[in-house]
């Protein structure tokens, strides 16, 4: 089944003679619990389709459907609701909330929706990303890397179907990139979570199940790594 499919979107900033065509007709479907990078020059769209994925910006024309629902038709009030469920977002920058500890800040998106955390998860999450000792470290006493794993801890705990990822190692060391990278793999291989990760670094981009390529706002779908 498809947990993502993409029809036809497309978008432009601004208009008259300044008009940036952003994205132009994208469309594709990526299957629940898949790993797929995106790459592509800087400039090319990848974050405007990344935004428009995660309903952060709405396109000029085209649907994205989220395992099934339409997100593009459903009231402000019903997307929030639907966004904090589903979508986990990772950006590079780390958007930690500064007064609140490594725990509080993970569990987060869980207080949003008057919901519990679960004890088990929150454990298991924080020994996979190594911040058993940090549970209690305000973010401005943890290094670029630890943030970002915090990052990614908050947008695994609710345990999202898809998770949206712009760059989630842009400021992280060879190591930590590779430790993040390793991390999501296995969320979605464990959870079978969906994974749109953009990335610069070609040699993260291929051990995803697929690379898309975005080009001056065209999309194009290199098709499965392997089988
Ligand atoms: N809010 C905006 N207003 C106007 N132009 C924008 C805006 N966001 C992005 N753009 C333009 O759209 C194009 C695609 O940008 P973006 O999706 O950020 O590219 P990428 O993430 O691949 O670097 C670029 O030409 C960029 O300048
Ligand atoms: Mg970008």
């Amino acid at each position: 089944m498809d947990l993502l499919k993409v029809k036809s979107i497309s978008k432009t900033y601004g208009s008259g003679e300044t008009a940036v065509r952003a994205l132009k007709n994208v469309s594709f479907s990526v299957p629940k619990g898949e790993f797929v990078t995106v790459v592509g020059e800087s400039g090319s769209g990848k974050s405007t389709l990344l935004n428009m994925l995660g309903a952060l910006d709405a396109p000029a024309s085209g649907k994205v459907l989220i395992d099934g629902n339409d997100i593009f038709s459903m009231k402000e009030r019903e997307l929030t609701v639907f966004r904090r469920r589903n979508i986990g977002f990772i950006f590079q920058a780390f958007n930690l909330i500064p007064e609140l500890t490594v725990e509080q800040n993970m569990i987060f998106p869980l207080l949003l929706d008057y919901r519990k955390p679960n004890r088990e998860y929150l454990e298991e999450l924080l020994s996979v990303l190594n911040l058993r000792e940090r549970r209690h470290h305000l973010p401005n006493q943890l290094s670029g890397g630890q943030q970002q794993r915090v990052a990614i801890g908050r947008a695994l705990i609710t345990r999202p179907a898809l998770i949206l990822a712009d760059e989630p190692t842009g400021n992280l060391d060879t190591q930590n990139s590779s430790e993040v990278i390793a991390l999501l793999r296995e969320a979605s291989r464990k959870y079978e979570q969906t994974i749109i990760m953009i990335t610069h670094n070609r040699s993260i981009a291929q051990t995803a199940d697929r690379v898309l390529q975005v080009s001056d706002g065209v999309l194009t779908d290199f098709g499965r790594c392997r089988e």
